[in-house]
């Protein structure tokens, strides 16, 4: 009669050589896993995640907006100077402050009378795209304010530009500005409509 809890053969302890077999395979994987960390952890960066590989990828992704420098610097400006009567969206104030957006001052093909009208003010009424305004206030001159024109220009190229307003006229530079301001750099009284027609656009 055999005894079948007893197995048929002895456990034995001893140092067994590891298999070439193993170390290879395990040599072959971590090559392989630092392949697959070089090309997809994105370099380690922490702004960079799945399925992004690189910063380059996430930049190239993001949104572009309209970033030119002299455009915001410009629209900066327009927050602090002139938004408080023409509305942050340019459309102004029935009966009170005419609008930025979509006028035919604005657009007007070069900067010439904008320039001076926002320089110096304007004081009277104003046909404002075939439409007449008549405003109980003046438009306050702004040249003693925006001593700095580059900083002048940047607002006029904001305004110009502002695609959110409809607005697409050309970019104004300091130098045009400069121009200007020394024209009439002696005049105090605001302008009238009358005498900046007499001004060409360009
Ligand atoms: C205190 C209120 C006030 C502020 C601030 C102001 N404006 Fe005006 N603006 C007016 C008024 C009022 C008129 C119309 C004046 C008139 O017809 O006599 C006007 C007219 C204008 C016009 C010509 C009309 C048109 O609709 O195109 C332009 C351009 C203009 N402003 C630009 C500016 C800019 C740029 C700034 C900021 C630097 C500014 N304004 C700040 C009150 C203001």
């Amino acid at each position: 009669m055999s005894d079948s809890s007893k197995p048929d053969f002895e456990p034995t302890a001893s140092n067994a050589p590891v298999p070439v077999g193993f170390i290879v395979a395990f040599v072959v994987l971590f090559y392989l896993s630092t392949l697959y960390l070089d090309g997809n952890a994105g370099g380690f960066d922490a702004k960079v995640y799945e399925p992004f590989t690189s910063l380059d990828v996430v930049k190239a992704v993001q949104p572009k907006g309209n970033m030119d420098p002299r455009f915001e610097k410009g629209k900066a400006a327009y927050a602090i100077y002139c938004s408080a009567c023409h509305q942050s969206n340019g459309a102004g104030s029935p009966g009170q402050f005419p609008p930025l957006a979509g006028s035919d001052w604005v657009n007007a093909e070069g900067p010439n009378r904008i320039i001076r009208l926002v320089m110096n003010g304007l004081a009277g009424p104003i046909v404002v795209n075939g439409e007449n305004w008549a405003p109980p206030a003046q438009m306050p001159p702004w040249g003693p304010v925006i001593t700095d024109d580059e900083e002048f220009a940047c607002l006029m190229t904001y305004i110009r530009g502002e695609s959110e307003w409809g607005n697409s006229a050309s970019p104004v530079t300091a130098e045009q500005v400069e121009a200007v301001r020394a024209e009439v750099s002696s005049r105090v009284a605001p302008w009238t409509q009358e005498e900046l027609f007499q001004t060409p656009e360009q």
